[in-house]
């Protein structure tokens, strides 16, 4: 058993949610963060060693005060992002799409950096990308570029911050509350849809990225690298 911390910004809902389900049951400690503190409260249902902070990542000024409380840790799990930024690639919403970056891309890169002071050299980065970055789908040019601006830092981050470990997680379609904007009605046909191309069959589940993530935080000899976790919709069948 270990008794690492890992921290996990966006931990309240989905892969990250999982992710602390999933480090909790290795005996890990964990600490979950979020912008909603209701949901945070429902995540508190996990058991083991468990804390929670209410921050918003993408207030970029406030995160250096925010790695202070939370003090020195292990590893560090970025599983936060929103939608913003998707969309026919002629008709991409600008505002939206600068919206992604400032949720997504700054917000990763902000926290990586604000907790360097706080993170152990024996430790761990491990952001959260998407499968947008690798497979060609129409519609998705916007958030491609968010995501690829992500994976783009683990090699240079594992050089540049050696011996601390970056990694990345490329995560496919997965059944978390994300798709929630599509309403019941819609996301059954959406998800089936995207089984019917994925050639494992099926959407993921966030237990198997959170399986991805762990792999990262625990192997020492893996570094600087974007694990692929999507079922092969890349590949684009
Ligand atoms: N689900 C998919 O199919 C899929 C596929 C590829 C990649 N991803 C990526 O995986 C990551 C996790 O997605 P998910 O599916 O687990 O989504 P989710 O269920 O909506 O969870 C997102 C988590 O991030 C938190 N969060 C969002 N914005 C935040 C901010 N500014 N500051 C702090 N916390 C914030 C949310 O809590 P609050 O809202 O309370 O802040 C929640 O805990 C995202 O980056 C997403 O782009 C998802």
């Amino acid at each position: 058993m270990s008794s690492q911390h890992a921290v996990i910004i966006g931990g309240s809902s989905g892969i990250g949610l999982a992710t602390a389900a999933h480090l909790l049951e290795k005996g890990y400690r964990v600490t979950i963060t979020g912008r909603d503190e209701a949901k945070l409260r429902a995540a508190q249902n996990l058991s083991g060693d468990v804390a929670t902070i209410v921050m918003d990542a993408a207030d970029v000024t406030g995160l250096a005060g925010i790695f202070q409380t939370i003090g020195p840790f292990d590893h560090l799990v970025l599983a936060l992002g929103g939608g913003n930024g998707g969309g026919p690639f002629a008709t991409v919403d600008l505002a939206d799409l600068k919206k992604g970056f400032e949720q997504k891309t700054m917000a990763h890169f902000a926290c990586a950096q604000a907790c360097l002071p706080y993170l152990s050299k024996e430790g761990s980065i491990t952001f959260v990308s998407a499968v947008s970055a690798q497979a060609a789908l129409p519609g998705t040019a916007g958030l491609a570029a968010v995501n690829a601006a992500i994976a783009a830092l683990a090699p240079v981050l594992a050089v540049e911050l050696k011996p601390i470990r970056v990694n990345c997680v490329s995560p496919g379609v997965v059944d978390t509350p994300w798709w929630d904007f599509l309403g019941e009605e819609q996301k059954a046909p959406a998800f089936a849809g995207f089984a019917a191309r994925t050639p494992v069959g099926r959407v993921g589940r966030p237990r198997e990225i959170a399986e991805a993530i762990a792999f990262l935080i625990s192997n020492g000899f893996t570094s600087g690298h974007t694990l692929i976790c999507d079922g092969g919709i890349r590949l684009g069948q």
